[in-house]
């Protein structure tokens, strides 16, 4: 796999000066085109400014950001748009739908923006919602649908363009177990159509769908590990192996473990 994204030694820090808060604290990680990786951490630890960052919404105050070969890290606020444009699609966690707009029309928003042209707006559109099985809810508004039938139409939107990434924060974060499930299999086919997806999760669970995990901590990367399935597996069925405990890894800080064939 080719190397897609790459931070070094990041900082964002809030409030320079007395009050300041270090979001982030020195992160330093790269991630390769088709990965599909879960970024945990609790509340505070600093995920959403690392996805503002990935998402180049926001920029560091210091270190550097490689995106496909590119420096971001300095580039004007219309550059960043553009690269946003191209590559990102955003899920967030309180689904940003327009209250007015039916689904349909919140899919084809962004389209407008982007200056995609009518006819093919409303196919990039409904093959989008189609693909997250909302064929029947096309015309519906957010009010008329489920959580879980919101949160499929913003990843509708964030996909009706097919950008090679997928950034995905807390997209499970207000659902239900079985629309979690299902929220969680979208974004597993996205990733085997051969997208990148950065899931941010506070809900270890979710994040052990994902095949590779990286743990954050008062915005420094705490773990960085390869999930493996039938490792994890095996770990349910025999408890009587407690050194590899996945649910709970072992604290290591700053060190990136790879646990492929533990
Ligand atoms: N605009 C801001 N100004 C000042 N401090 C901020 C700002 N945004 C975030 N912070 C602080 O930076 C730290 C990281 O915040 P962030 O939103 O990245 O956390 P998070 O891991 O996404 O948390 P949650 O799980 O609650 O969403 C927190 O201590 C937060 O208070
Ligand atoms: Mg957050």
């Amino acid at each position: 796999m080719s190397q897609l994204i790459e931070i070094r030694d990041m900082c964002k820090i809030y409030n320079p000066g007395e009050n300041e808060v270090r979001a982030l604290d020195g992160i330093t990680l790269s991630i390769d085109n088709n990965e599909f990786v879960a970024i945990i951490g609790q509340s505070g630890s600093g995920k959403s400014t690392l996805m503002n960052m990935l998402g180049c919404l926001d920029v560091p105050t210091s270190g550097q950001y490689i995106l496909n070969g590119e420096d971001v890290s300095g580039m004007s606020d219309d550059e960043l748009s553009d690269i946003r444009n191209r590559e990102i699609g955003f899920i967030f966690q309180g689904f940003n739908l327009i209250a007015t707009l039916t689904a349909l029309e919140n899919v084809e928003l962004p389209l407008i923006y982007r200056g995609v042209p009518g006819k093919e707006r409303g196919e990039l559109s409904e093959t989008a919602l189609i693909k997250v099985g909302l064929e029947n809810r096309m015309e519906h508004k957010p009010s008329e649908m489920s959580g879980g039938q919101q949160q499929r139409v913003a990843i509708a939107r964030a996909i009706a363009q097919a950008p090679p990434i997928i950034l995905a924060d807390e997209p499970t974060g207000n659902l239900d177990s079985a629309s979690s499930a299902e929220i969680l299999n979208i974004l597993r086919q996205l990733h085997a159509e051969g997208r990148t997806v950065i899931l941010i999760t506070h809900d270890n669970e979710i994040a052990q769908k994902a095949d590779r995990i990286i743990k954050i901590r008062d915005g420094r990367i705490e773990q960085d590990y390869i999930r493996n399935a039938a490792v994890q597996e095996a770990v349910v069925q025999e408890a009587a192996v407690p050194e590899i405990n996945i649910q709970q890894p072992i604290f290591e800080e700053n060190v990136n473990t790879q646990e492929i064939n533990a």
